[in-house]
């Protein structure tokens, strides 16, 4: 499949979300359409800043059907991986980074029956992830450097993302590209036009003051309108 028959999708993350009614909000992001909950999972160690982990994920899975994505900002993160499976995760997105066998991790993603993932930080080249792209349902792209919400979206970015999806597509690979970081109603077009065809938006999801149904569109839209 080409990038430009991808299916776009917004995956927005909570991490910006006001906690106190983190259920609610899940809710109201399921009834505006939008494609799943990214759950940015921080161990205060990987990256300088702790959310939230199993049980509070867990808490929210009875309330929607909406997929859970978690991105594990997490330092060698296989002891973790079974406890965000049971908490109602379908897909584990681990760090280039964080991970010394990173073969075997995502093995044992696979292995638990949830959908394996990996996410570069900005400094880290395509070639550190070549050889386990076979391994990947999706490709996570940081377009900041990871550890909180409402950072500016780095563009340099986009080059890295266009030579991925060429390498996938060289290679055949039925592999989606998300990208996470600073994504927004005036950096969505560039994002997908580079070949990315899921964004995660924190801030510009809860920014919008005609609501997150309004902000899934508006973001689709011009998605749809930038890709090729
Ligand atoms: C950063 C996280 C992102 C981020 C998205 O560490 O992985 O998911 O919070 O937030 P915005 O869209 O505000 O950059
Ligand atoms: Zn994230």
């Amino acid at each position: 499949m080409t990038a430009a028959l991808r299916p776009l999708a917004i995956a927005p993350s909570v991490l910006t979300a006001d906690y106190s009614r983190l259920g609610e909000v899940c809710v109201e992001l399921e009834q505006a359409g939008v494609d799943r909950i990214h759950w940015d999972v921080m161990d205060g160690n990987f990256v300088p800043n702790l959310s939230f982990g199993a049980e509070v994920i867990a808490s929210i899975r009875p309330l929607v059907s909406l997929p859970f994505e978690a991105h594990l900002m997490v330092t060698e993160p296989t002891w973790i991986l079974k406890s965000m499976v049971d908490a109602g995760c379908s897909r584990l997105i681990v760090h280039a980074e964080s991970c010394t066998h990173l073969h075997r991790t995502l093995g044992a993603v696979r292995d638990l029956g949830v959908s394996p993932a990996v996410v570069l930080n900005p400094a880290t080249p395509v070639d550190a992830i070549e050889n386990v792209l076979d391994l990947v349902d999706l490709v996570l792209v940081m377009s900041v450097n990871p550890g909180f919400g409402g950072q500016r979206y780095l563009a340099s970015m986009e080059p890295k993302v266009s030579r991925l999806r060429a390498l996938l597509d060289e290679r055949g690979l039925d592999v989606d590209i998300e990208i996470d970081g600073g994504i927004a109603p005036e950096t969505i077009g560039d994002a997908a036009a580079s070949g990315a065809n899921v964004f995660v938006v924190g801030s510009a999801m809860f920014r919008d003051t005609e609501g997150f149904a309004h902000a899934n569109r508006q973001l689709l839209d011009l998605a749809a309108a930038a890709q090729r």
